[in-house]
């Protein structure tokens, strides 16, 4: 190759751990998995996610980060580099679509967390102000801006000193906000109907939309097909052990989804409240609890800052994407690469924001089965990634791997060139050959259904 490689890696195996968890840990463990949980019935949509994120997830998060670490370098030219002179890079050019539009709203909605902080912490947090909240002109612009200069501020001192020491700081900060949380939940008195909700199975609940929406909580969690991990697998040093970061990272981020159920549950029943409500559980449904419990105060301004730093560590994630490419690709600096993002950002995310007020009647639509669905542009960017360009991603990755490639790619891989023990070589292949590809059709299919 000769030429300058500028690409760095994280500087320590710990701080790219936090980095890759950082991402994981969002919006979609907090509250997604949390009200998805309710609806599904509690402890047996528990264990289906976890076989979900075990056949699923680990295999595909490892086939991810090999294809960046074999490559150390931006996505596109990740799978360039996997499959040179062929059109696999535009898979990689996929993923970096998918973060692009998932950056449009992404920020948005981590601007709404900032809101909710902030009031929080002014004491002024109420229930039923939402939906005034998010159709106001103007104020959600402005939170949604903070939103984009916060993670510009960090993403501009790099990988080491930007991405991973913010990680370092934020993760474990998280951890501690987090275990707050569960203490004072302790002492709710719906407790043991919260915990009991969240750790028994009710079977009766389990339709084939439980074993979808696992499916698809499980790829969305663990920021699979989104360019994300491909990005940050290019910064995983030569000697770290693939397989073990991939587990950590799945194992942190489903603790912390199960412990924002223990956070979350007891609180619902404790005040009457649903938990399996949908997607008013963390803006709507929460902020009442808070009004009513005692030491409201305090524990809801500590919850909207534990969810506003699970969104931001994502939210610099998925700008990293775009951020490592135009550097790469582009030949620009870090700088100018932050800064042609966060103008893009910011652009998209004022059109997705007034997506949700004053510009809702402009509709956009997708196919189904049944005919063309219309949504607002927030939405519409959503379900565009989620349900149709992320199946395909991870399809086609999963092909690449288990298929294109030879063997000897995923087996230098997860041995670091055969320094290391391979012993599962033989069953992530047939997860990423046969049981990925699979999984992947059914849900691709169904919920186009
Ligand atoms: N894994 C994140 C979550 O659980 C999802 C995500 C990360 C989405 C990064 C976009 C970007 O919320």
């Amino acid at each position: 190759m000769g030429g300058k490689n500028e690409h760095t890696t994280f500087a320590t195996r710990l701080g790219g751990i936090a980095a890759a968890v950082g991402s994981a840990v969002g919006f979609g463990n907090i509250w997604r998995f949390p009200y998805i949980t309710g609806r599904d019935g509690g402890a047996a949509f528990l264990l289906i996610y976890i076989v979900a994120v075990l056949l699923l997830g680990i295999p595909m998060m490892i086939a991810e980060f090999s294809i960046g670490r074999s490559a150390h370098r931006n996505v596109v030219d990740a799978y360039r580099k996997a499959a040179p002179g062929t059109k696999w890079h535009w898979v990689g050019g996929l993923g970096l679509l998918v973060a692009v539009l998932i950056l449009g709203f992404y920020t948005v909605l981590s601007g709404w967390t900032l809101r909710y902080t902030f009031v929080s912490l002014t004491g002024d947090l109420h229930g039923g102000e939402f939906l005034g909240f998010v159709s106001d002109t103007y104020q959600p612009l402005f939170w949604t801006l903070l939103a984009i200069f916060i993670n510009a501020s960090i993403l501009l001192g790099g990988v080491q000193k930007g991405i991973e020491r913010a990680s370092n700081i934020m993760m474990p900060l998280l951890a501690l906000l987090l275990l707050v949380l569960v203490a004072n939940s302790a002492t709710l008195d719906g407790f043991g109907e919260g915990v009991a909700f969240l750790f028994v199975p009710k079977w009766e609940d389990v339709t084939v939309q439980t074993f979808l929406d696992a499916i698809g909580q499980a790829f969305f969690s663990l920021s699979v097909a989104m360019g994300i991990l491909v990005a940050y697998g290019s910064y995983l040093g030569d000697n770290t052990k693939i397989g073990k970061t991939a587990i950590s990272v799945a194992a942190l981020d489903t603790l912390v989804a199960i412990l924002a159920g223990v956070v979350i549950f007891p609180a619902c029943f404790t005040y009457q409240q649903e938990a399996g409500q949908g997607p008013g559980l963390m803006f709507e449904t929460l902020p009442t609890v808070f009004e009513q419990m005692p030491g409201g105060w305090p524990l809801g301004a500590i919850f909207f800052l534990l969810i506003t730093l699970a969104g931001l560590t994502s939210c610099m994630s998925i700008f990293e994407v775009p951020i490592s490419y135009l550097q790469e690709e582009w030949h620009i600096s870090r700088r100018r690469a932050v800064l042609v993002s966060s103008i893009y950002a910011l652009a998209v995310g004022i059109c997705c924001s007034l997506a949700m007020g004053a510009w809702s009647d402009f509709k956009l639509l997708l196919p189904t089965g049944h005919g063309w669905e219309s949504y607002n542009l927030f939405d519409f960017l959503d379900n565009l990634t989620s349900r149709y360009m992320m199946p395909v991603c991870a399809i086609l990755t999963s092909i690449l791997v288990g298929w294109y490639l030879k063997k000897d790619f995923m087996h230098d891989a997860i041995t670091n060139w055969r320094t290391d023990s391979g012993w599962y070589l033989r069953p992530l292949l047939i997860l990423l050959r046969f049981v990925a590809p699979a999984l992947i059709l059914i849900i691709f299919v169904a919920n186009l259904l």
